[in-house]
């Protein structure tokens, strides 16, 4: 199909569209909203790919929060990987004896999620999960990882956030790039 939001390039197939998203992400606001029965809550969201899904899962969760967000950085990406993450942004409010709920786009080989599970824990926090809207199963589980939206399929996607080379994070929907 070729969508004209897509820059014109070809994709290969929508693997979740619209309606499918929509649907997971509400039910995993109310798995969030039942695993968190009091106290504060504040949501973490690691940008830039997990903007939408952010956006999106946040009002789907009834209880108090606060928001906010990290800037991480992978070294020799595209060469070697250290698994090492360099932070451009992290929140500036105290984490210590918080809740935090970090939201990923997509765990792929689970590096940056690692290394972020590292520095979060590093402050404290009274609690630290992970809800990441794809995970394409290849990682070492993390016992972190506690709210999975999609198995996802060992191969390139993008849209709803997702990029290739900054490209197609506006697709309201996720695809496979041919
Ligand atoms: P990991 O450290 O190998 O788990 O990589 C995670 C990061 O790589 C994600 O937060 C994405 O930014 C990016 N990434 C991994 N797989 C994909 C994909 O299929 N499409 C777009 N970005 C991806
Ligand atoms: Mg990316």
């Amino acid at each position: 199909m070729v969508d004209p939001r897509a820059h014109g390039r070809v994709l290969r197939e929508v693997v979740f569209d619209e309606r499918a998203i929509e649907a997971r992400v509400a039910e995993l606001g109310r798995e969030v909203t039942a695993a968190y029965p009091d106290g504060d809550l504040l949501v973490i969201g690691a940008l830039k790919g997990s903007f939408i899904f952010l956006a999106d899962l946040v009002r789907r969760i009834e209880r108090p929060l606060q928001v906010d967000f990290l800037v991480a950085s992978s070294y020799g990406r595209g060469t070697v990987s250290s698994g090492e993450v360099r932070l451009l942004y992290e929140p500036g409010t105290p984490l210590a004896d918080r809740h935090i709920l970090l939201v990923e786009d997509i765990i792929d080989s689970g590096r940056t999620l690692a290394s972020l599970v590292d520095r979060l824990r590093s402050r404290g926090p009274r609690s630290l999960a992970i809800c990441a809207l794809l995970d394409k199963r290849i990682a070492p589980p993390l016992p972190e990882i506690r709210f999975v939206g999609f198995a996802a399929p060992t191969r390139f996607l993008v849209g709803y956030g997702l990029d290739h080379a900054e490209d197609f994070r506006h697709l309201p929907y996720i695809a496979e790039l041919a």
